[in-house]
């Protein structure tokens, strides 16, 4: 079988090595948080009504999980990853992005767990997530950060910090205080609605067998300027070495020893969503029967520990789109922007430290 062109490389106009697609990430994600996060939120204010600010955000994180300098204030747990994106054109009837012309994208990824703090043991319960950016000869990129679960928990931001707040554990227990958790749901039936679809999909064995989903709803844009509603997943290509039960990075470590022994792989599909579906609230699943378009293969083929100059210093901002994918209204996005870019900004300046999840440290 024919390999698919390669696209010629270069982050803005510079050759492209491994190298600089990690250096320029980073360069990237700093100019962002100035220009990006600053420009969408001058005001600062995420939300009405008790004007929540992108700070209330990350002292949330802090007070729910500790403070560790350095590290992500969410997803703090997490490896680094490298592969690509072979393209197989289809995806082109949807939208004029360059990512779904025929051929080859390099991708940077990152696997994490939600939570804030990085020495949390892996648990199957935590929501997995993947992020990826690719970068495009003409300097435009594509980042996105998925997480495993069928939908949301949340349709607003105000309903993420309050739920992040009532999931907080109280120190005799350990758990979460059962009546902040009940009163919270009885708050926000959006929630409660979203959690009975997530328990009808209980999580897989382990990342290499996890489907990562957008969740948050995007247009694609075609030539023509027509404009389709689309959620995208990366559906696993693979079955998952199972987790060593008791190993605190479990799931991590599974990970690692599978890509020991070779890359792993996830097809890219575009569900399209018809004029009716909700595109402004991501607790809300579409109907099963949605049209699917399969638009090509991921193949991740390193996995390194989260350290300079790799996965660890890029944001992957979900509203780094190219031309070709725009953002819908769901007022998530706008505020994971601007808050993925404080998180960004905090931990580029605090102290650093050693990853928790050591690569190279894992033998089978
Ligand atoms: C208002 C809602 C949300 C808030 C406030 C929030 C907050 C955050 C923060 C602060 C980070 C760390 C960013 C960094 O330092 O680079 C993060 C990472 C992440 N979030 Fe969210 N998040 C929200 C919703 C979502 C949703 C809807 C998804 C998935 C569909 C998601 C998936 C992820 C993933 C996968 C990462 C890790 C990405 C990486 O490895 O850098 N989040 N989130």
């Amino acid at each position: 079988m024919d390999k698919p062109p390669k696209k010629s490389l270069s982050w803005h106009g510079t050759p492209l090595t491994r190298r600089s697609v990690l250096a320029g990430a980073a360069a990237v994600g700093a100019f962002l948080i100035v220009d990006f996060g600053a420009v969408a939120y001058a005001n600062n204010w995420i939300a009405g009504g008790r004007r929540l600010t992108r700070a209330d955000f990350i002292d949330l994180f802090r007070a729910v999980s500790g403070n560790h300098p350095g590290f992500r204030k969410n997803h703090a747990k997490g490896v680094a990853v490298t592969g690509y994106f072979d393209s197989n054109g289809d995806g082109c009837a949807l939208s004029k992005a360059v990512v779904f012309a025929a051929g080859r994208t390099p991708v940077s990824g990152r696997f994490s767990l939600s939570g804030g703090d990085p020495d949390a043991a892996d648990t199957a319960g935590a929501a997995r997530g993947l992020g990826l950016a690719f970068a495009f000869p003409d300097g435009s990129q594509w980042r996105t950060a998925m997480i495993n679960l069928p939908v949301f928990p949340d349709n607003s931001p105000q309903g993420f910090y309050d739920r992040t707040l009532a999931s907080k554990p109280v120190p005799s227990t350990g758990q979460p205080d059962p009546a902040a958790m009940s009163a919270f749901l009885a708050a926000h039936p959006e929630t409660k609605a979203a959690m009975a679809i997530i328990k009808t999909q209980p999580p897989t064995k382990g990342f290499a067998d996890s489907t990562f989903r957008s969740l948050n709803t995007f247009f694609f844009v075609d030539d023509a300027g027509t404009r389709t509603p689309v959620r995208w997943s990366f559906v696993p290509q693979q079955d998952a070495a199972p987790p060593k039960t008791g190993e605190p990075d479990m799931l991590f470590d599974a990970l690692i020893r599978q890509m020991q022994t070779g890359p792993l792989q996830w097809k890219l599909v575009l569900t399209v969503g018809t004029p009716d579906d909700p595109v402004t609230d991501p607790t809300l699943p579409w109907p099963g029967d949605r049209r699917t378009v399969d638009a090509g293969t991921l193949t991740l083929t390193t996995i390194e520990a989260d350290q300079p100059g790799n996965a660890r210093d890029i944001n992957f901002d979900p509203l780094v789109l190219p031309e070709g994918i725009e953002p819908s209204d769901d007022p998530l996005l706008s505020a994971r922007s601007a808050v993925y870019a404080a998180s960004y900004r905090a931990r580029t300046s605090e102290p650093q430290s050693p990853a928790t999840v050591q690569v190279n440290e894992v033998t089978s």
